[in-house]
């Protein structure tokens, strides 16, 4: 199984991001919070900020929107051409029909499911996303530590797409680290957010390269 490793950028110095890049340059996606203070009790940084991130960046940036009105905004990330714009099941009826308008806006397609959404509720629209997002913290914050039972929602989440033959990445976010990201791996995760786990060290890329290890089961 290919894995990905995405440093969240919710962990770096949010007046150096240009700097801050660089020093996650072995990464394969950079995940990049939006988060609006409503749905979540917590704020960073819009469409302007991202559009810049777009520009700097060397690598894809992995949007995950928390944010209520994803029927407005979402496509509007999309349409800066960042690869991949996940949004939350919580935050819309109609999740099918948005990650239409976000794939034919050029942008992969994700569906991000809070800890205490059951995958059973959504199982029959992972055939629309190109990434579901099981959150293994309460989103909002980094630097918590993640929930044990959202790992058996992992492999539920690799249940369906395996049965259903999908191509469908299953990535966690959220107090991801060198003790369990193994673990993460073995319910099925293939792309794996890190903030403080990696942040938090001086070289970054030897961090990137030992996550990446744990995770291959190497
Ligand atoms: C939390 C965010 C995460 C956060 C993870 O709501 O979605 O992406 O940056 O941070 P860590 O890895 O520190 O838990
Ligand atoms: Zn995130």
């Amino acid at each position: 199984m290919t894995v990905r490793i995405c440093p969240s950028i919710l962990s770096a110095d949010f007046a150096n991001f240009e700097s801050e890049l660089a020093t996650i340059s072995d990464s394969d996606l950079i995940h990049v919070d939006v988060m609006d203070n409503h749905f979540v009790p917590n704020l960073t940084f819009g469409l302007a900020t991202v559009e810049r991130l777009q520009q700097l960046s060397a690598k894809p940036l992995d949007v995950h929107l928390m944010i209520e009105d994803v029927d407005r905004w979402a496509e509007k990330y999309a349409e800066l051409g960042v690869f991949s714009v996940t949004f939350h099941a919580e935050a819309t009826d109609n999740p099918r029909l948005l990650a239409q308008k976000l794939r034919e806006r050029g942008s992969r397609a994700g569906l991000a499911l809070k800890p205490n959404t059951p995958v059973e509720k959504y199982a029959d629209v992972f055939a629309s996303f190109d990434q579901v997002l099981i959150m293994t913290v309460e989103p909002g914050f980094g630097g918590q530590s993640l929930i044990e039972h959202t790992l058996d929602k992992v492999a539920q989440a690799r249940a369906v797409i395996d049965s259903n033959d999908l191509t469908t990445w299953l990535q966690v976010d959220g107090g991801i680290d060198m003790s369990n990201i193994a673990r993460a791996a073995e319910a099925g995760a293939d792309t794996f957010v890190a903030g403080s786990a990696i942040f938090k060290h001086v070289d970054r890329n030897a961090q990137i390269a030992l996550m990446r290890a744990a995770a291959s089961g190497s």
